[in-house]
């Protein structure tokens, strides 16, 4: 896949209609990856982006050691691999392999990369905040890279390439497929 370099505000609008990530982890030479649906750009300049994740996960060790964190953007064609990722526990066994996805090196952060994914934001953590049962991760953006048939400014929803997934509940998702430009209600 090829994948345009793109500027680390680019992630906010990667980010902007609340798609599923694949959030990816290493740990010395352990690697592993979960699925993330509780994820926000908290500024664009400069670029910074923020997770909640549970003390539970091992997700939580291996970003709170390593203070890297990779947020993969995958589309409706990976929905089996994203449900497996958020149900089943890197400690359990290799999730990469379990889930048929393939790490690859990224450019900025000692953490994997999902090759499978259309966009990827690498994060390095610059706080971390505790509110209640999850802990917030706050990632400043290293690098960002997308596939120009998914993402060109905006995700292309209305082609397969561009249908990230959104969670509803349980084992239910949803993609976008329509999108609408909005006008004045004075330009009618
Ligand atoms: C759609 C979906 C979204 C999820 N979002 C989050 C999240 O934002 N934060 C979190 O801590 N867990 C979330 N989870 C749960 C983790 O992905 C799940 O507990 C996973 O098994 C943790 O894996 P790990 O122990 O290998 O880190 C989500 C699960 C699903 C199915």
């Amino acid at each position: 896949m090829s994948k345009a370099h793109l500027d680390p505000p680019m992630a906010a609008r990667l980010l902007e209609p609340g798609p599923l990530a694949l959030l990816t982890s290493r740990f010395r030479s352990a690697e592993n990856l979960m699925t993330q649906g509780w994820l926000m750009t908290v500024s664009m300049d400069p670029a910074v982006v923020a997770v909640a994740i549970h003390p539970g996960r091992l997700t939580h060790e291996y970003v709170g050691r390593s203070e890297f964190f990779g947020l993969n953007i995958p589309t409706a064609d990976l929905l089996a691999a994203v449900h497996c990722c958020g149900i089943e526990s890197g400690r359990d066994g290799d999730k990469f392999a379990r889930a048929g996805l393939t790490p690859v090196d990224a450019q900025e952060i000692d953490a994997p990369l999902v090759e499978e994914c259309v966009a990827h934001i690498e994060c390095g953590v610059i706080e971390r905040m505790t509110f209640g049962d999850h802990d917030l991760f706050v990632g400043e953006v290293l690098a960002v890279q997308a596939e120009e048939e998914a993402f060109q400014e905006r995700w292309l929803v209305e082609v397969d390439a561009g249908q990230v997934l959104h969670h509803l509940r349980a084992d239910h998702y949803a993609a976008l497929s329509r999108p609408y430009r909005a006008r004045l209600p004075e330009d009618d």
